[in-house]
């Protein structure tokens, strides 16, 4: 049986203090038998606290971003490698949220996932439709467009990365896409994957959107749902935990 993931993006949320209780409460909860791997991508100022905080635990370093470049004169980027000195694990590209207020354009995406793996970090390829390509009936044609630019920059290593799909219009609203509807896209991602690697089947694709403690478990029940990344209900412990619970 493949091993599920659950992710919490912190997303731009968190303090040193915060940080603190937050993971000590999460090392307290997780069960000595926890089955699923477990991340936390938080901000990049943070990832030397939450590296020390999380040592020796059973809780991956996770980045919310990485720079397409890979070293040199971009103010404000942090490299791949930057992010292996810290000893991250995972790191998310092309969130929805870099895409819509950062004008992250497909190829970027894809850019920014080769650097990820060629530093030895896995990628979080993060897709999805918004509310109005929904509506229109582009959901496949969308999340197929923005796979495929990762496909197509990273040729067999694709079999490396990570997916997560994000309905936009399930982010941080409380609206969450039924298991069903969920399912129909994972399934797409998989057969598309599936022509690009033999791997396809021991990849992992997450569910990402309003997921939470009450309906987690039914997500996680889907075929081709392998985990989740989890934004809100990952700031509170005894909902990340719940969450984490219904990955065993
Ligand atoms: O990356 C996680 C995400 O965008 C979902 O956020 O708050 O709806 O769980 P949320």
């Amino acid at each position: 049986m493949k091993k599920k993931l659950i992710v919490g993006n912190w997303k731009m949320n968190g303090s040193l203090a915060a940080n603190a209780s937050l993971v000590q409460a999460l090392r307290a909860g997780m069960a000595e038998g926890t089955a699923c791997g477990v991340a936390l991508a938080v901000p990049a100022p943070y990832l030397a606290q939450i590296q020390s905080l999380c040592a020796g635990s059973r809780i991956d370093l996770a980045a919310q971003d990485v720079s397409q470049h890979e070293a040199g004169a971009f103010t404000g980027e942090v490299s791949a490698a930057m992010l292996r000195d810290f000893g991250v694990r995972y790191v998310l590209v092309g969130h929805s949220e870099r895409r819509q207020f950062h004008g992250e354009s497909d190829a970027t995406v894809a850019a920014k996932a080769q650097r990820a793996l060629a530093a030895g970090i896995t990628p979080i390829v993060c897709v999805g439709e918004t509310l109005a390509e929904r509506e229109a009936g582009q959901t496949e044609a969308v999340v197929r467009r923005q796979l495929a630019a990762v496909i197509h920059a990273n040729g067999r290593c694709i079999s490396e990365v990570v997916v997560a799909y994000e309905p936009v219009w399930a982010i941080g609203t409380g609206k969450t896409a039924s298991p069903a509807q969920a399912q129909e896209v994972h399934a797409a991602l998989r057969s598309q994957l599936a022509a690009a690697t033999a791997h396809a089947e021991a990849m992992l694709l997450l569910y990402g959107g309003s997921m939470n403690a009450a309906n987690a478990a039914q997500l996680l029940a889907e075929q081709d749902i392998d985990g989740g990344l989890v934004g809100g209900a990952s700031l509170k412990a005894s909902d990340f935990l719940s969450i984490i619970a219904a990955a065993q």
